[in-house]
């Protein structure tokens, strides 16, 4: 049964997402129009204003500023916002808990897949993948030598996980037991199953950026962890190490990362994200110890599909007067 408003309920979808997804927001919704922007990018913020207003629900991605003034200007009608990203952070959750609107993220469905970039770029980063790729491609390669390109062993590495998260302990598994690495963590919190089952071990930011030959971030972007990785953090890290970034480009100091990759204060970094996406810091993208995604890590097309469907099921249950299992507020 759907919540009754005044005129015909709307749901607006900022991005194109799969097909699937909106297919069954269609079905689950019998009756309500959902208009979804169709662009070859995001949404303009000004553009989202003016489309969304009148929408009961509104899909987004991490691309668009939900901001306060924005929640005000759209609930009501506004009941529900689904991001189609586990993270939130552009969000204003506290404006949308004033505001009555509730809002919903799609965790779980992209921990493999981003785990799996993470751990793609320690490896292209620790033996010098892309590098060799612009290498070879570039018709340098004149034949074997025993000093070429030579990088650093995953296998029996330090990896330092920041954040004790779905994420981070998928890529410290996968490294525990594929690489034999041994796993030291940090996080606000001690979890014992890491350290039963991994035999991870939790400590200070300082010591894990000292002791890793792999740093790789998985917290969130919040007041406290913007910059948490600056240009002291990479100073106490081993000349020798990676660092991976998958999470948010602001939890490191970007123009701090291309001066240390720069100076060879560490050896490489693999980044999917970027502090003011898409554009990149001065510098960075003529590194080449730097190996650079766009923002890819759920990229798969089974987590695309399944955080499509999260979103739905979401906007279905909460404008059905049903709680969505991914409500975050
Ligand atoms: C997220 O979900 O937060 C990722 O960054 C994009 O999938």
């Amino acid at each position: 049964m759907l919540i009754a408003v005044d005129g015909p309920q709307r749901v607006f979808v900022t991005r194109e997402i799969p097909e699937a997804a909106l297919a069954r927001l269609a079905e689950g919704l019998p009756g309500v129009r959902i208009d979804v922007h169709r662009g070859p990018g995001p949404i303009a913020a000004d553009e989202l204003a003016r489309a969304a207003r009148g929408a009961a629900a509104l899909v987004c991605t991490l691309a668009d500023r939900i901001d306060g003034a924005l929640l005000a200007s759209l609930a009501p009608p506004l009941r529900v916002v689904a991001t189609f990203a586990v993270g939130y952070e552009n969000i204003d959750l506290d404006a949308a808990r004033r505001l009555g609107v509730r809002v919903t993220n799609t965790p779980g469905v992209l921990t493999d897949a981003t785990a799996e970039i993470a751990v793609a770029l320690a490896l292209a980063c620790a033996r010098r993948v892309a590098e060799g790729d612009r290498f070879v491609r570039a018709g340098r390669f004149a034949g074997w030598g025993p000093l070429a390109h030579r990088g650093h062993a995953v296998y029996g590495s330090t990896v330092g996980i920041v954040g004790a998260g779905r994420i981070g302990l998928r890529v410290a598994a996968t490294l525990r037991r594929g690489f034999d690495c041994e796993i030291v963590v940090h996080s606000r919190t001690a979890r014992e199953d890491w350290q039963r089952e991994l035999g991870a071990r939790f400590v200070p930011l300082a010591e894990l950026l000292e002791r890793s030959d792999i740093v790789s971030i998985h917290c969130p972007l919040t007041r406290d962890t913007h910059h948490l990785i600056d240009a002291r953090a990479l100073a106490r890290m081993k000349r020798s190490a990676v660092l991976v970034n998958t999470a948010r480009g602001a939890i490191v100091d970007e123009a701090a990362l291309v001066a240390a990759l720069l100076s060879g204060a560490i050896a490489a970094a693999g980044l999917d994200v970027y502090e003011d996406e898409p554009r990149l810091a001065p510098g960075l993208a003529e590194l080449p110890n730097a190996v650079l995604l766009p923002h890819i890590g759920s990229a798969t097309h089974a987590a695309r599909d399944a955080m499509g469907m999260l979103c739905a099921e979401a906007v279905i249950a909460e404008l059905s007067g049903r709680t969505a299992p991914n409500r975050l507020v």
